[in-house]
């Protein structure tokens, strides 16, 4: 199967495998797919002249890369548009204009190849990368952690395939939130790393900034205040950038007490849904998964819970089309969508069931 990721600002093109022939074929449990090639094209540098995604560039930069992306996923995985038995498309959550290019290819392949188009959402992709990483382990049933620079996102996932949104951000999402402050102070895009890097040297306790929604049972986040909070505190404090030493440790701790905080939220957050639904294994997906402190405060909460933590590795855990194996599980049941299917921009929600 080949998938294809453009949601945001990677292009990507997969091809997975899986070691039988067909949907009635498939041994039950089902099992992983295996990665046989994984190419993704990163737009940083196009958008990090301004400090974050631009919707228009994203489209522009999928339109010009992806078929490129595709051939060498194609040579990489050593097949012919002959082998694969399907075609697969993130169409949901994400970026409409992007999103309308991958599916537009997708739809163009499937149709002149005659071969099945499928669909998948994009989050649940995210989770299933962890599935991935560890095909032995069957994760599903778990707790869903999403958190990337478009979610921050809870859920309930009964399988790959059944999974309930639970509870997200009100406003920005965490990833969002750790670009714009590194863009405030300074440090260049992508912010996550950067954050963290002036984070090491900092204290975490210099700033108290907000943790909202922290006393209430809800399952929301909110990054806006936060994001104020580092702005204000970072005013208030302008007058040490006269002096080298003192700007580079105001820097350092304003980093340290942003990620603390977010890091935090999110901890706290993720304890009540694991409260709420009972799971014994905890997802988390996203490339702020990639923070330490984050890592670090997430196995302590579920060593003490007794909860079973799955993260995926770096390279699968941003935003890659190999995650799309996902959409094998649908091909097993025999399903496969129409080719004048749409694109959906806006997130899971409760009144709108993942199931696509
Ligand atoms: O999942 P991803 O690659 O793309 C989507 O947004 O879907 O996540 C990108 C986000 C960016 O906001 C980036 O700043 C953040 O992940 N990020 C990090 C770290 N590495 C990447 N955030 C915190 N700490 C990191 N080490
Ligand atoms: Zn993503």
């Amino acid at each position: 199967m080949l998938c294809l990721e453009t949601t945001c600002d990677e292009t990507g093109a997969a091809v997975v495998e899986s070691p039988w022939f067909g949907p009635d074929e498939a041994p039950d449990p089902t099992p992983v797919p295996k990665i046989v090639s994984n190419v993704v094209s990163s737009q940083i540098d196009l958008h990090g002249p301004f400090g974050g995604v631009v919707p228009e560039i994203a489209s522009r930069a999928h339109l010009r890369t992806i078929l490129p992306v595709i051939r060498q996923a194609m040579v990489e995985a050593k097949m012919t548009y002959d082998d694969l038995d399907a075609i697969a498309v993130a169409t949901k959550p994400g970026l409409v204009g992007a999103l309308v290019v991958g599916l537009s290819v997708a739809k163009t392949l499937a149709l002149t190849l005659g071969k099945p188009l499928l669909t998948y959402d994009h989050i649940e992709a995210h989770l299933y990368a962890a599935q991935l990483a560890e095909p032995e382990t069957p994760v599903f049933p778990c707790l869903g952690l999403i958190v990337s620079g478009g979610h921050t996102t809870l859920l309930d996932c009964r399988s790959a395939l059944d999974v309930t949104w639970l509870g997200g951000t009100l406003d920005d999402a965490v990833g969002e939130a750790f670009d714009k402050v590194a863009s405030l102070l300074g440090l260049g895009y992508p912010g996550g790393p950067a954050i963290e890097k002036a984070a090491a040297v900092g204290d975490p306790k210099a700033f108290a900034f907000p943790r909202p929604f922290a006393q209430e049972s809800r399952l929301v986040f909110s990054y806006s205040g936060l994001k104020t909070a580092v702005l204000r505190a970072f005013e208030q404090n302008r007058y040490k950038a006269l002096d080298p030493e003192a700007s580079e440790k105001l820097i350092a701790d304003l980093a340290a007490s942003f990620q603390a905080a977010a890091a935090d939220s999110i901890v706290h957050k993720t304890k009540q849904a694991l409260k709420a639904t009972g799971h014994g294994r905890l997802v988390v997906g996203g490339g702020v998964a990639a923070n330490k402190a984050l890592r670090n405060a997430l196995e302590e909460l579920c060593r003490k819970r007794h909860v079973h933590l799955h993260i995926a590795p770096m390279w699968l855990c941003t935003d890659n089309a190999a995650m799309g194996a996902v959409a094998y599980l649908k091909w097993l049941r025999g399903e496969s969508a129409p080719l004048d299917c749409d694109v959906m921009a806006g997130l899971l929600r409760p009144d709108k069931p993942a199931k696509s």
